[in-house]
């Protein structure tokens, strides 16, 4: 059955959500059969799939283009696109233009925007426009020119503070669930019980309401880039290469075409 942002809600306390990245119709596909209830076409495409350093020169050009091809997959999941790089900073009418592609143009069924407090006004704008937005809270890839690095987050009283507070300042904006990355998993595991919408993690620790990871990092793509928190549960990078290089072997040998 389709999920919607109201059954994934749904889904809080009932059994853990299950969510992974997607940039193509492909996995896309290959993701929902097996079960994925949400894909985000996630800006990390830039660092994983598009050779940049980081999520940072991802335009909502690419972000349009990637969430359209995951879209005509017509996956049972949701579709989730990222609002990209300081577009959610932007004059009010400019970010629901943004939203407005991602989701009439492109297929997306509800977006991710980074960022706590100083954003709930604006994203409750969104949210009554129409546009389900999902809250982005902890480590916020986009600030990594101003953090410096990526670190853990709501280590420190007075940051876990300000997190468990713009958590609830999204979930009053209307946000439909929250991904926390990089939270402290003991601040995590407060956030998911205080929450009424699902807390969804990535290196937040096994107490959240689900969790999500890059599809690159969990299908083993690139196993020696691996995040500490993350896991392969396949080994795709190795088979593509044992593949191409049996296409390799077979053509040189004069084995293909036969
Ligand atoms: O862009 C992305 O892949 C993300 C996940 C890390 C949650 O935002």
């Amino acid at each position: 059955m389709k999920t919607t942002t109201l059954s994934l809600r749904k889904l809080k306390g009932q059994r853990p959500i299950v969510a992974a990245t997607a940039y193509d119709a492909l996995t896309a596909r290959y993701a929902a059969e097996a079960g994925v209830d949400l894909l985000l076409v996630g800006d990390s495409v830039g660092n994983t799939l598009l050779g940049f350093a980081n999520t940072i020169p991802v335009t909502l050009d690419m972000m349009v283009h990637h969430t359209s091809a995951v879209a005509r997959a017509r996956p049972e999941a949701l579709v989730v696109a990222d609002v990209p790089f300081v577009e959610a900073h932007f004059e009010f009418k400019q970010v629901l233009a943004s939203c407005q592609r991602l989701m009439q143009v492109a297929g997306a069924e509800a977006v991710k925007i980074e960022g706590g407090s100083g954003l709930a006004g604006k994203i409750g704008r969104i949210v009554d426009a129409g546009v389900p937005v999902m809250g982005h809270l902890g480590l916020q890839p986009q600030q990594v020119q101003v953090l410096g690095r990526y670190r853990r987050f709501g280590v420190k009283p007075a940051e876990a503070e300000q997190l468990l507070e713009d958590a609830l300042a999204l979930e009053r904006a209307g946000v439909f669930a929250v991904v926390a990355e990089m939270v402290e998993p003991n601040l995590a595991r407060t956030m998911t019980e205080t929450l009424k919408v699902p807390l969804i993690g990535i290196g937040s620790g096994p107490g959240c309401d689900g969790q999500i990871l890059v599809s690159t990092d969990l299908l083993g793509f690139v196993p020696d880039a691996m995040p500490s928190f993350a896991h392969a549960f396949a080994a795709v990078g190795d088979e593509m290469k044992r593949g191409f290089a049996a296409y390799v072997m077979a053509v040189r040998a004069g084995k293909f075409p036969k």
